[in-house]
């Protein structure tokens, strides 16, 4: 390679990035939206060219996609490595380059960099590998370093807890770091791995934003930095210090998209990337099937005849999909034991499962199961057996009276297999949801690379089987794991009117297919609330429906609406679970909602959450997003039925479909019923 100054142009639907260099590592020239085909991108040099004073740059790019401390880059590197306890500083040189793969080499340090760039559907996905010449001990590693936006003046990062999944934090872009690390061996509650970097006034659904999700499972760092000279450099890697010393490593991808439509475009990139390229699903052609899950109608107590009972019920509603949950191995009467001892337990199974399954097969259902394989309580038989397989100290502090298994064992993830495999291949197992109840007593990247293994070989070897991940509720929610499962149990809250909220939130990432939400009991268990059956219903039906109560609680008058709910759901399924969510800007901020539109744009459907009393008291229009303006629409308030005798103004939307303009809807929007908090308005449209 010379040393010329030399320009590369990577092309997704609505973005663009592009690399130039000039002998060293590439950088990023240009990322945002698509530039027109015909430009010369090497002409975009003479835009961005700048003395930076303080002598840190003054070739381009702006920034490498690796910062090295060998340049005098003062601010975070891309890459901190040790040989022999001495810290290594690199300064490499491009060697080798086709446009989407970058190979640098630093001859001296005996280090060789790589990033490679591939357009997967909408998103651009990034990837930084790294060889040594013998061993080095690796701190940090960045994926393909990007510069943050110059008109961006916040950060929308996510935080959470346990029945508090995807809460949404704003930092201001200011002078030194944001940074957030998952050092609990799993993307985590706390830190889930994708942030937003909008542009000053951005909104869902107007303005340029930018949005960067890391596909690990095992623990992330992301660097948000504004260095003294303005500029921004955004960084995202393995948990730092999390890898064993070797010569060999690799980021996982990072996926990056560029919207000029607000939120939204970023959104929607993301949910469609993760529906259609990275989940692989066992029956493309099936219909999402309605789950009912019996976690929170009977715990840890088991029995066949109830068991059957609350299946009939279920099946009467419209499940179609029966899941058993914890509780059916060793001796697990509660969480303090059994964890390891994957057989069925004859106390409770005299005759094993075959009989509950054989039941719900005849129910029209098929059957699922849960398994939490890295996981190990000490009361176990396996335990006692193996106790060299427990991560951690012996003295370590337990999470749920568990502990965690070496997954980075091969005998251990053969032990797991051969127990799970033998359930898988003697009885008809349709879904095995995957759960996951404790942080790792020392975040280790071999740990999630295990779990990855063991659950490619369970899908190579079951490819019929879908998994769900589950971790405490949505703990570990990220691409990659999703490459080996199918559905996230998002969280463990089924409170509807929270539900709502981390719903609206999460679809900043997540498509509906995907997203698992269920009716919960009438006097919600984690939070105490009772919410009406409706509302309930509305909530679980925006994403992949379920049911998670007794349903023998439910009133006749409560299994009608939610029958009817359900059916609902299932006429609308097919074009709905490939939709995209767009989130609406509300003028109310007590309503959450969000506009689900078909690939082709001919229809949609409206959920409008009222999460909290209104501080006005008519209501406030709505706008919609993403309509034909010279178009009309056929809208229908298709639950008006729940119309509370309160809202008492005469409104046509209330009594029956109207036909309104598309630039109506965007611009004025609509004007929806009056109702009391933790109400869903459902509004179908379809374009006449
Ligand atoms: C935690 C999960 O999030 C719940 O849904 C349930 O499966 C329990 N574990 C079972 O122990």
């Amino acid at each position: 390679m010379t040393n010329d100054f030399q320009t590369w142009r990577i092309d997704a639907p609505g973005q663009t990035l592009v690399l130039a260099s000039s002998g060293g590592i590439p950088g990023a020239l240009y990322w945002g939206a698509a530039l027109p085909t015909s430009l010369d991108v090497s002409s975009l040099a003479a835009g961005v060219a700048r003395d930076v004073t303080g002598g840190m740059i003054d070739v381009l790019p702006e920034l490498s996609l690796c910062p090295e401390a060998g340049n005098s880059f003062q601010g975070q590197a891309g890459l901190v490595a040790y040989r022999d306890g001495v810290a290594l500083h690199p300064r490499f040189l491009l060697t080798e380059a086709d446009g989407l793969r970058f190979v640098c080499r630093d001859a001296t340090e005996k280090l060789t960099l790589t990033f490679t760039f591939a357009v997967e559907g909408d998103v651009i996905s990034a990837k930084t590998t790294l060889d040594a010449d013998g061993v080095v001990a690796l701190h940090h590693l960045a994926a393909p370093v990007l510069p943050g936006p110059q008109y961006g003046e916040d950060i929308l990062h996510f935080t959470g807890r346990w029945i508090g999944e995807f809460q949404l934090e704003r930092s201001p872009w200011r002078a030194g770091l944001l940074m957030r690390e998952a050092r609990s061996g799993r993307s985590g509650h706390e830190h889930p791995p994708i942030a937003y970097f909008p542009e000053r006034g951005a909104t869902n659904t107007q303005g340029a934003v930018f949005a960067m999700h890391y596909g690990w499972s095992g623990g992330h760092v992301m660097y948000a930095e504004e260095l003294p000279d303005g500029r921004r450099q955004i960084q995202w890697g393995h948990a730092t210090g999390t890898r064993p010393a070797g010569a060999h490593f690799e980021t996982s991808k990072l996926y990056m998209s560029a919207s000029e439509t607000g939120l939204n475009g970023c959104a929607v990139a993301f949910q469609r990337h993760l529906r259609d390229r990275v989940v692989t699903w066992p029956h493309p052609e099936r219909p999402r099937p309605v789950h009912y899950n019996c976690w929170e109608a009977i715990y840890f107590d088991h029995d066949l005849q109830e068991l059957k009972a609350i299946a009939d019920r279920a099946a009467t509603l419209g499940a179609e999909r029966f899941v058993l949950d914890d509780g059916w191995f060793g001796k697990r009467d509660d969480d303090t034991s059994s964890l390891g001892d994957w057989d069925i337990d004859p106390r409770k199974w005299p005759d094993g499962l075959t009989p509950l399954i054989d039941h719900v097969h005849c129910l029209g259902m098929v059957f699922g199961l849960w398994f939490e394989p890295e996981m190990v309580n000490m009361d176990s038989d396996l335990a006692r057996a193996h106790p060299e397989w427990v991560l951690g100290a012996v003295d370590q502090i337990e999470g749920r009276q568990q502990r965690v298994l070496d997954l980075a064992n091969p005998e251990v993830r053969a032990y797991l297999y051969d127990k799970i495999a033998a359930v898988l291949s003697t009885h008809d197992v349709d879904y095995i949801k995957w759960d996951h109840n404790r942080l790792l007593p020392i975040s280790d990247a071999t740990q999630a690379e295990g779990v990855y293994a063991l659950m490619a070989q369970l899908r190579a070897d079951f490819p019929t089987v879908e998994i769900e991940s589950c971790a405490s509720g949505g703990g570990r929610i990220d691409a990659g794991i999703l490459k080996h499962t199918q559905r996230v149990w998002l969280s463990d809250s089924n409170d509807a009117q929270e539900r709502l909220r981390i719903q609206h939130d999460a679809a900043l990432m997540l498509p509906a297919a995907i997203t698992g939400s269920h009716v919960g009991p009438r006097h919600c268990h984690t939070s105490g609330r009772v919410h009406d059956i409706a509302f309930r219903a509305w909530v679980a039906a925006q994403r992949h429906m379920g049911f998670e109560m007794d349903p023998r609680e439910l009133t006749e008058a409560e299994a009608q609406v939610l029958t009817e709910v359900t059916a609902w759901w299932k006429a609308n399924r097919d074009w709905r679970m490939a939709a995209d969510i767009l989130r609406l800007d509300s003028a109310d901020p007590s309503v959450l909602a969000e506009q689900q539109m078909a690939g082709d744009g001919t229809q949609f459907v409206v959920f409008a959450g009222k999460a909290a009393t209104s501080a006005q008291i008519i209501p406030r229009p709505l706008r919609l997003t993403r309509l034909d303006a010279d178009a009309d629409y056929k809208i229908e308030l298709i639950n008006r039925s729940e119309s509370h005798h309160l809202s008492r103004r005469e409104m046509p939307l209330k009594s029956g479909p109207l036909t309104l303009n598309g630039q109506f809807l965007m611009q004025h929007g609509l004007i929806l019923p009056w109702s009391f908090p933790d109400r869903m308005w459902v509004i179908e449209g379809r374009r006449v």
